[in-house]
């Protein structure tokens, strides 16, 4: 197997050709710069985590939003990186042919599935993107956010027990922005 380096290397440069001129949402930020913090978070996980699969998770980070965000299939995932990542990237897909509020509860349940790893890349999502919301967001969808993110760490029991705690602590840093 290739080293970490050649892995993030080549993973990355798959995920910013797919996304394109994708950018954060409600930024100019690039999209690959969501797809960097994720994997910093991953990083640091695995330091702090026994018998953590680094390459898996790392791969699974980069590419997590592809199959949402962009034009690549399941197939082609498959091609490049192999079944494993392939079924990862699925289980971290929002699922377009349910109703926008089952997809999360089913993607999560796909997860479960998975190796812990990729539950670790769906806590190192929302840690992420819990960041200070766009000033178009209106309180309730702040709301729903943060209920998303409740869910998540939930659902996610036992995924990571470091990354689990970051998110708790980031869940209740943004409680502030809900006026709750
Ligand atoms: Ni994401």
């Amino acid at each position: 197997m290739a080293d970490i380096q050649t892995i993030y290397q080549e993973t990355i440069k798959f995920a910013a050709e797919k996304h394109g001129a994708q950018k954060v949402k409600g930024s100019k930020i690039p999209y690959v710069v969501h797809l960097s913090n994720v994997a910093m978070e991953i990083f640091m996980a695995a330091r702090k985590t026994h018998g953590f699969d680094l390459g898996y998770a790392l791969q699974l980070a980069l590419l997590h939003d592809t199959i949402e965000d962009t034009q690549t299939t399941r197939q082609e995932i498959e091609m490049v990186f192999g079944k494993d990542i392939a079924d990862g990237v699925w289980a971290l897909t929002g699922d377009p042919k349910l109703l926008k509020d089952y997809r999360l509860s089913d993607s999560l349940a796909k997860i479960r599935k998975c190796p812990r790893e990729a539950g670790a890349v769906k806590l190192a999502d929302r840690i992420t993107n819990l960041q200070a919301p766009p000033k178009s967001w209106t309180k309730s969808h702040i709301r729903d956010f943060l209920y998303d993110a409740q869910q998540i760490l939930k659902a996610l029991h036992g995924a990571n027990e470091y990354l689990e705690k970051r998110l708790e602590q980031k869940i209740a840093e943004y409680s502030k922005y809900s006026g709750e």
